[in-house]
């Protein structure tokens, strides 16, 4: 009897960061490793506004939280050696794997772009130079050192050791302020999740520095006033009503939500059903709200499409929701020099520009701006929903803000409108994110007939290409028997074992 794996390889990296829900069966709780990237020390605001959303090099890169999760994560719940854990990940670097068609397109395209990056261009291309194939094997040698030496003398390589120094010469060789006492000084903490309750579902969540679990939350809060089912889920009504939750639930993301040791995060107050009453009785079911009456101070700046998200539950009952990024695709672009990794560009996930304001360019405010030591926001939202104490679905996604309405649209797929997981998967996705004042709709998801509905009740909408890559697993509560549904829109596989 094994568990079932969906996983997706995109992004998720060494040097980078994320948030990893845990469902312990013996301690009967589900826990938050929470190893998000932190502001180096020297980091001033006046440094970064200077940045953008999509900048890269050593000076967007934050200190990497990657090694320091999975240690607490094995510390508190591993049951192998922390050695034969890391030893497959240094084995698929030593004598490579062989890569799909959707990573031989996208390291093509990339290295094609890379003209300030030789680093990363010698590392990921072929020794002939010639384009990478599906099927080919892509093989890095000096990653698969650096794991070795993760390996053999734990996170403390990378933190404080041969590791630490190839970061910091990194650094100087670029501009960049990770320095050897922002890596020493790094921690990973256990957090206590954000927590819900949705139609007799408990809902768990990533905490701050992440906004995913409240807005999640507060979401779900809105739409249970509501009786979803009858409405219909493509309808002009139900989709109206993801809509306007999914705007007040970014409003308050963009309001409130911060690294919770330097902005107070209402999260009782956002997460409390009482609140989303009040949310629920401003929403006009024959007119859209505009966002800029809202609140007109705030800006949204755009984010990039990678990172990796995968869904595990084992023979006993414990299930892993873990989401994990470089924040763009491929990060900063820079790989450490002789270590084989690419550093993360997290700290464009800051508020960049104190104050500034603009209907569809960044936000501005407080909950989220660049300190020394400071975690930067994050929409990243691994979940686990139990019933009856048992973990029934767990999911996530990468795509940047879209993930929190991901992860709300696989919820409510399978709670509200009965879909099997596979079909909540495949579903078309919406997002909306307060501004711009815009709703993305996957092709799909509503017909024209619908859109003219509610483009004249002020509904303005885009058509992205997809959204998100969400790998699921749903534990049927009847036969216990595990559903996974690996996401087709990127790449990923489920498996059992
Ligand atoms: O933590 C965050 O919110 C973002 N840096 C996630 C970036 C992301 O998902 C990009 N990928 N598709």
């Amino acid at each position: 009897q094994g568990g079932s794996v969906a996983s997706s390889y995109a992004t998720g990296n060494i040097g980078g960061g994320g948030f990893m829900m845990v469902h312990d069966v013996c301690r009967r709780d589900v826990v938050c490793v929470e190893y998000r990237e932190t502001a180096p020390c020297a980091a001033t605001r006046e440094i970064y506004s200077k940045l953008n959303g999509t900048s890269r090099g050593q000076l967007s890169a934050g200190v990497p939280g990657t090694v320091r999760g999975m240690a607490l994560a094995h510390q508190q719940f591993g049951r192998l050696t922390w050695q034969s854990l890391v030893a497959p990940a240094v084995q698929l670097a030593a004598e490579g794997f062989p890569i799909d068609s959707s990573l031989a397109t996208s390291l093509n395209g990339w290295i094609k772009r890379l003209g300030d990056f030789p680093e990363a261009r010698r590392v990921y291309s072929k020794s002939d130079g010639s384009p990478w194939q599906a099927g080919e094997r892509l093989v890095q040698p000096e990653l698969a050192k650096t794991l070795r030496l993760i390996a053999d003398c734990g996170p403390d390589a990378f933190y404080c050791g041969a590791i630490a120094d190839q970061i910091v010469a990194e650094m100087q060789a670029g501009g960049g302020l990770i320095s050897k006492s922002d890596l020493a000084g790094y921690q990973a903490h256990l957090r206590w999740p954000v927590h819900g309750t949705y139609r007799g579902y408990e809902v768990f969540g990533p905490p701050p520095p992440s906004s995913g679990g409240i807005a999640l939350v507060e979401m779900l809060n809105v739409l249970e006033t509501f009786d979803l089912a009858k409405k219909k889920r493509e309808s002009a009504e139900g989709t109206h009503l993801f809509v306007e939750a999914m705007r007040r639930a970014y409003f308050d993301r963009a309001r409130f939500a911060g690294d919770p040791a330097f902005t107070d995060v209402p999260v009782a107050r956002l997460t409390s059903k009482e609140y989303a009453r009040e949310q629920a009785a401003g929403i006009d079911p024959h007119k859209a709200t505009r966002s800029d009456e809202l609140g007109r101070e705030l800006l949204t700046k755009a984010e990039g499409e990678s990172t990796t998200h995968f869904s595990v539950v084992d023979s006993a009952g414990n299930a892993v929701s873990n989401t994990y990024t470089l924040q763009d695709s491929y990060g900063s672009r820079v790989v450490v020099r002789g270590a084989g990794f690419l550093l993360n560009n997290e700290m464009t996930d800051f508020n960049l520009q104190p104050g500034a304001t603009d209907r569809d360019g960044r936000i501005g405010t407080p909950a989220n701006l660049v300190d020394p030591g400071r975690r930067m926001l994050s929409s990243q939202t691994p979940t686990i929903v139990m019933q009856g104490g048992r973990v029934v679905l767990v999911t996530g996604s990468p795509g940047g803000r879209t993930i929190i309405n991901t992860v709300l649209g696989i919820v409510t797929n399978v709670i509200d409108f009965g879909m099997t997981v596979r079909e909540a998967v495949d579903a078309p996705r919406l997002h909306h994110q307060w501004l711009p004042d815009i709703t993305k709709s996957e092709t799909g998801r509503i017909s024209s007939d619908v859109r003219q509905q509610l483009e004249s009740r002020g509904h303005r909408f885009d058509e992205p290409k997809k959204q998100g890559d969400a790998h699921s697993i749903w534990i049927d509560p009847a036969t216990g028997v595990r559903h996974a549904a690996a996401d087709k829109r990127i790449s990923g596989h489920a498996a059992a074992e």
